[in-house]
């Protein structure tokens, strides 16, 4: 009798576990200020999740945090910002939100503006 009512106990552990996966899971929108809106899973990399969706930021280094080209301003839902990218950054584009979305993840519904393609310069460089 002990060992049926470990096995139901366990079997009902394992089937919480499956239920409430994607609930633990969590999903978020980002939602771009010309109107487009992402969903994409908490954790995720913005210059990634962008990416997938059709949304190319400018890079040089493919995402991986040392080109400061791939600039995005985090209007609503932004995390602090990160000491790797501060550097980067004008006092002012700190204060108005500019962030390089390869160092931003995701943990949050986000309000974002990208830079419009037809308007790029080479503001990363220095
Ligand atoms: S893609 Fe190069 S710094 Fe983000």
């Amino acid at each position: 009798m002990l060992i049926l009512s470990l096995v139901i106990v366990l079997f009902a552990l394992v089937a919480a576990f499956w239920f409430f996966r994607p609930l633990r899971r969590g999903q978020v929108r980002i939602t771009l200020t010309d109107g487009r809106s992402i969903r994409a899973p908490v954790g995720s990399n913005l210059f990634q999740v962008l990416r997938d969706a059709g949304v190319d930021l400018p890079s040089t280094c493919g995402g991986q945090g040392s080109c400061a080209q791939c600039r995005c301003r985090i209007l609503r839902g932004a995390e602090r910002i990160t000491e790797q990218e501060r550097p980067y950054f004008s006092p002012e584009e700190l204060r108005s939100g500019v962030r390089l979305a390869c160092r931003v993840t995701v943990q949050r519904d986000l309000l974002i503006e990208v830079p419009d393609p037809t308007d790029r310069s080479d503001k990363g460089r220095s």
